[in-house]
């Protein structure tokens, strides 16, 4: 058996949580592979909002078992407020939920030191979530970084300590205030909750699976623009968010990997700074905003909104070998009269399809226009019944990048998908 891998092709948010959850009907396990509490994964059942941050998609299904790879990075106090909200909810996660004990742990120090280095860079800031994902990554690299299974061992406090004082000298360094008491105090109590859970060799139970024919979902988190190393580097995030990924984030060999789902919104978004060539500064990007409630489900704040960017979509499925794609939030432009797909750059006198090494102002979208659908698609079930202009719109995405779009999302609800 194989591992299909579900990831987003945009700047995140393109509706992975809400997906992975419909999927996991199909699925036994359920494993995210990188990325950490940065990541806010909404999913709507029965009318209740639900947000994830760390916990894979797939926790609401009784059957399911979900992994938290070795990929993830993982902040006790944000993975003990999921569990109890879970708990409360009726939810056993105990029972379904597996940590990888070669996850990083993010600690308190970790998540100021986010906001040093944000705040000594001032103007050029990458607008990260301050969750402590750069700073965790980094010691990952460096070989500093505690990991979840370092919570069994006997100087696991010594440990923490000696990690503890090498960023006091540099948070020093930057003169930045702080004070972790309290965030300590709950972290260590955390940890606590953390050792109660199945801590695993994942690689291990993972490929167990694969041979036991078990079917697997690999749940992404942020997109493929914000991949350290082809996204709009600086501003990304801090992990491979690309299917290769996967095989890192999970220990499974590439050939392993079987079906891709790449998950696009049918506009585009972006939180956070960073180039972003069909952002709206009008009216236009105003409405998709409001209508398509664009407010980060991590930090709240308003997300950046502009037309499809079909050169960066095909660039995303180019990286991650896409086999299927997934169109989301197509609801959100029932009520516009015309709609844009961004087809090229202009850039400087050049005309360019590709995404060029920087993405800078000197880049001015080509847009093809579409005669909107202006028709609400929340009675149709079936591909068929889709409004026509809709049906174009689909099908010029499919014919320019030669992968076929499986799923159309009409709504929040695990309920408003309609399979192709
Ligand atoms: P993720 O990070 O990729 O899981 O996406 P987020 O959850 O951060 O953001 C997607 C937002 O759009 C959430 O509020 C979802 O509930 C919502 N959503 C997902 N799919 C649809 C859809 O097809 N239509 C509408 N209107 N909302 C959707
Ligand atoms: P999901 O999984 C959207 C953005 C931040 C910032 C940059 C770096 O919900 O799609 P970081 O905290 O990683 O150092 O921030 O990446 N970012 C996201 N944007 N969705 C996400 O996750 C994101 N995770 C990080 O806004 O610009
Ligand atoms: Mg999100």
């Amino acid at each position: 058996m194989k591992i299909d891998v579900l990831l987003g092709l945009q700047w995140g948010d393109e509706g992975k949580g809400k997906i992975v959850d419909v999927l996991t009907n199909n699925y036994e396990v359920v494993a995210r592979f990188q990325g950490g509490p940065n990541a806010g994964h909404s999913l709507e059942i029965n009318d209740i909002k639900h947000v994830l941050h760390l916990i894979p998609s797939g926790i609401f299904h009784k059957n399911s078992i979900n992994v938290i790879g070795n990929g993830v990075v993982l902040d006790p106090v944000i993975f003990k407020e999921e569990i109890d909200a879970l708990t409360d909810l009726g939810v056993n996660a105990k029972e379904r939920l597996h940590i990888s004990k070669k996850a990083h742990l993010i600690l308190p120090t970790h998540r100021i030191l986010d906001a040093a280095y944000e705040q000594a860079k001032g103007e050029t800031k990458i607008g990260s979530t301050l969750k402590g994902i750069g700073p965790c990554y980094t010691d990952k690299t460096s070989r500093n970084g505690l990991r979840v299974g370092d919570i069994l061992s006997s100087n696991f406090i010594e440990k923490y300590n000696k990690l503890v004082e090498k960023h006091k000298l540099i948070l020093n360094q930057y003169n930045f205030q702080y004070d972790i008491s309290e965030y300590e105090k709950k972290w260590f109590e955390s940890i606590e909750l953390i050792k109660s859970f199945k801590i695993i060799e994942s690689e291990v139970v993972i490929n167990n699976y694969l041979n036991q024919d078990k079917k697997i979902l690999a749940e992404g988190a942020q997109g493929t623009m914000l991949d350290i190393e082809f996204g709009s580097y600086p501003f990304v995030t801090s992990s491979n968010t690309i299917c290769a990924g996967a095989c890192t984030g999970l220990g499974v060999a590439p050939g392993k990997i079987g079906e891709v789902y790449g998950i696009f919104k049918a506009y585009c978004t972006r939180v956070g700074a960073g180039p972003f060539p069909t952002e709206l500064f009008d009216n236009t990007g105003k409405e998709l905003q409001n209508i398509g409630n664009e407010f980060g489900a991590t930090t709240g704040r308003p997300r950046r909104c502009g037309w499809l960017d079909l050169v960066a979509l095909k660039y995303s499925i180019m990286l991650n070998g896409v086999t299927q794609l997934i169109m989301t939030k197509a609801d959100i432009l029932n009520s516009f009269e015309t709609i844009k797909i961004a087809v090229g750059y202009k850039y400087g006198n050049k005309i360019i399809d590709y995404i060029p090494f920087e993405i800078d102002n000197n880049i001015k979208p080509i847009y093809k226009e579409f005669k909107g659908w202006e028709t609400d698609l929340s009675d149709i079930s079936d591909a068929n019944n889709l409004p026509e202009e809709l049906i174009n719109y689909i099908k010029f995405i499919e014919d320019e990048t030669n992968v076929p779009i499986k799923i159309i999302s009409i709504g929040p609800d695990r309920n408003q998908t309609i399979f192709k």
